[in-house]
């Protein structure tokens, strides 16, 4: 297949040094907000970087659930294939694409595990059923030998959790947050003359602005 032909004029939007917010965290709630009233589907959901000691990149989608004074925080499977490669290097990236408003988001920061508490608390917040889907998904991203062993071990816990009530959060289960050091907002512009304005900061609080070259 040869896409060389196919091409979009982006002119939806710009973005301007000048008028950017003093925080990052403002223009990411700001663009968070818009991309919802413009019904993007899905628009938390974030392509996650990882790079383990093999120095081989691993990314995947996961679930953005809450933008914090410091950083962005989602759940997953502290085992997981990303689990390890986080234990090995405590850096990470994640990204935005929204096609309806022409716009990428990339934040890049350290990455450690929230409060076990906290990770409680949303974990029993969850639909009954995809909590048992975390027990069932241990180790997640380790071999399954078919899908019916998959099916029998939810139905199998499924009925356990039904008779005791609440499903206990796995200590395997909880989330990540990464703490900002830079985010770049990236708006669409014909041409290919992109605005792109990156944000970094040293100690979190005060925060210098750049424009990139598209
Ligand atoms: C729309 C979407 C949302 C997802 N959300 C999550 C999530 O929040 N947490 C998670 O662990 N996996 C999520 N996944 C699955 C991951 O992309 C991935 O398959 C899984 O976490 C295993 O990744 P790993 O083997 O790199 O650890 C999501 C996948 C999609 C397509």
């Amino acid at each position: 297949m040869d896409f060389t032909d196919q091409r979009l004029s982006y002119e939806k939007g710009v973005l301007d040094q000048q008028s950017v917010p003093e925080s990052p965290f403002d223009l990411l709630k700001a663009w968070m907000d818009e991309a919802i009233a413009q019904k993007v589907q899905e628009p938390y959901a974030m392509s996650l970087a990882t790079c383990g000691i093999d120095n081989k990149p691993s990314v995947r989608i996961v679930l953005m659930r809450e933008i914090t004074e410091t950083g962005v925080v989602f759940y997953t499977n502290y085992e997981s294939a990303k689990g390890q490669d986080i234990a090995e290097n405590p850096n990470a990236e994640v990204l935005f694409f929204w096609h309806e408003l022409e716009r990428q988001i990339r934040i890049s920061g350290s990455i450690a595990k929230i409060d076990a508490q906290k990770s409680a608390a949303y974990f029993q917040k969850r639909p009954h059923d995809s909590q048992v889907g975390a027990w069932v998904s241990q180790p997640q991203s380790g071999e399954v030998t078919n899908r019916e062993v998959m099916d029998q071990t939810f139905e199998q816990l499924q009925s356990d959790y039904s008779n005791s009530g609440e499903v206990p959060t796995p200590e395997f289960w909880g989330g990540y947050e990464i703490t900002v050091e830079q985010i770049e907002f990236w708006q669409g512009r014909a041409n290919r003359m992109h605005d792109r304005i990156v944000y970094t900061s040293e100690n979190g609080d005060s925060w210098n602005t750049k424009r990139l070259l598209p």
